[in-house]
């Protein structure tokens, strides 16, 4: 259970208040790279912590991102002309390079300076892993570009889709951390399954971009089996998950208050995905949603209920009736209100990574909120991956987890 207050700091991102400060303090995923294919081609209206944006590739191919208002009378950027690397507003001409300063400004007359006063809000792009990311915050406070190695490989490599879910971002991102729902929500799509235990033990381990979160079985005597998550600010989950299999990743990022965009990723580092391990996937079975073409918004969603199939849940064979991890997530933490209120909330044991996200965003957002330079500034720190790894009796998982999921820890020795 949260206060009002504490739900209130978690859960909103928009310009000025407390999270929205601390979000914008990273590079953020904006939108794939592909919607803006060529140089010069129509720009995209993006949102992100609740800020109307358009995202245009200019004549050099280069990415930029405005204020989705023209500063001359508040038209929308988005009808504007893309053309001699500058976005162009259609109501009066005036023209923006990708900085947002007014390249020319034909309204006004030749002598004017006008122009050299004007300026559109403009933020920084970079592209990662077939990603645009960018940075909204205070431009001397610029830190350096997470270092992920999904974002490192060949595209072959991964395989990444995006979708809308309609609710809080922070609700999408405990659902990330909610270790008990997978022997429940998830029961009969697992490739096991679903067959999973409880586990019995849970423990975090707070690093420097984040933690590890780790849920551990008892394997024979005096051995437990771990696994461990990764939890990197500000939205970031790498996925623990048994046996030979890709890598899964999420990114919950903002639209507004009431919307966020999940990012889902899979990748090998060093291999190309093959058909066979990607077939759940493209079929909208695994952590992925099935969208309408071209576009975010989920097929099965809140409207229709997300098509749950009755029958198949009273046959068993899935515990939901509801297609696929990434459907099930979705509807399940949609069901709970666009922004779901934490003080009527009865949190038990297995509820415990819960309570340790949340407390661990309330320190960093105070610290924060009091000048502590917040965690993850620099790319090295999320040069991490999910692990799993048996412990003896006596090791404790804070101790080991830190270094186990470090990239340039050989295989061999995890
Ligand atoms: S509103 Fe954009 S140029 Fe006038
Ligand atoms: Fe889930």
């Amino acid at each position: 259970m949260l206060t009002r207050e504490e739900n209130e700091l978690l859960v909103r991102t928009g310009p000025g208040t407390p999270m929205g400060s601390f979000m914008r303090r990273y590079w953020v995923p904006a939108l794939f790279s592909e919607a803006l294919p060529e140089p010069d081609c129509a720009p995209v209206r993006v949102k992100l912590l609740g800020e109307k944006l358009v995202a245009f590739r200019d004549s050099s191919g280069r990415v930029g991102l405005f204020d989705e208002r023209c500063p001359h009378r508040n038209a929308s950027m988005f009808f504007g002309r893309n053309e001699e690397n500058g976005l162009r507003c259609v109501y009066h001409g005036w023209k923006f390079d990708l900085e947002g300063n007014c390249v020319d400004m034909p309204s006004e007359p030749p002598e004017s300076n006008f122009k050299r006063k004007v300026k559109i809000e403009a933020y920084p792009c970079v592209e990662r892993g077939g990603i645009v990311w960018t940075y909204m915050g205070p431009p001397e406070q610029k830190p350096e570009v997470p270092d992920f190695q999904w974002a490192e490989v060949p595209a072959s490599h991964r395989f990444a889709t995006r979708h809308i879910q309609e609710c809080n971002w922070f609700q999408a991102f405990e659902g990330g951390f909610d270790v008990s729902h997978l022997a429940f929500l998830h029961k009969g799509d697992t490739p096991d399954g679903g067959i999973r235990t409880l586990p019995k033990y849970y423990e975090t381990a707070t690093t420097d971009y984040g933690f590890v979160s780790g849920s551990g079985r008892d394997l024979e005597a005096g051995k437990t089996a771990w696994g461990a998550n990764i939890m990197a600010v500000p939205f970031h989950k790498i996925i623990a998950r048994p046996g030979d299999v890709p890598i899964g990743v999420h990114a919950w990022v903002p639209i507004d208050d009431e919307n966020c965009m999940i990012y889902s990723i899979e990748y090998r580092p060093h291999r190309p995905l093959n058909d066979e391990e990607m077939e759940a996937s493209r079929e909208w079975r695994y952590i992925h949603a099935e969208t309408e073409p071209g576009g975010d918004h989920c097929l099965r969603n809140l409207a229709n209920d997300f098509m749950i199939d009755r029958e198949l849940q009273k046959s068993g064979k899935s515990y939901t009736g509801l297609k696929g991890f990434g459907i099930q997530d979705c509807g399940i933490q949609e069901s709970m209100g666009p922004i779901s209120d934490r003080t009527r909330e009865q949190l038990g044991t297995s509820d415990i990574h819960i309570i340790q996200l949340r407390k661990f965003m309330l320190k960093t957002l105070k610290d924060f909120m009091a000048g502590v330079t917040p965690p993850g500034l620099k790319a090295d720190m999320y040069r991490v991956r999910s692990a799993a790894f048996v412990l003896e009796k006596g090791e404790t998982f804070a101790k080991h987890a830190p270094e186990r999921v470090r990239l340039d820890v050989p295989a061999m020795a995890k």
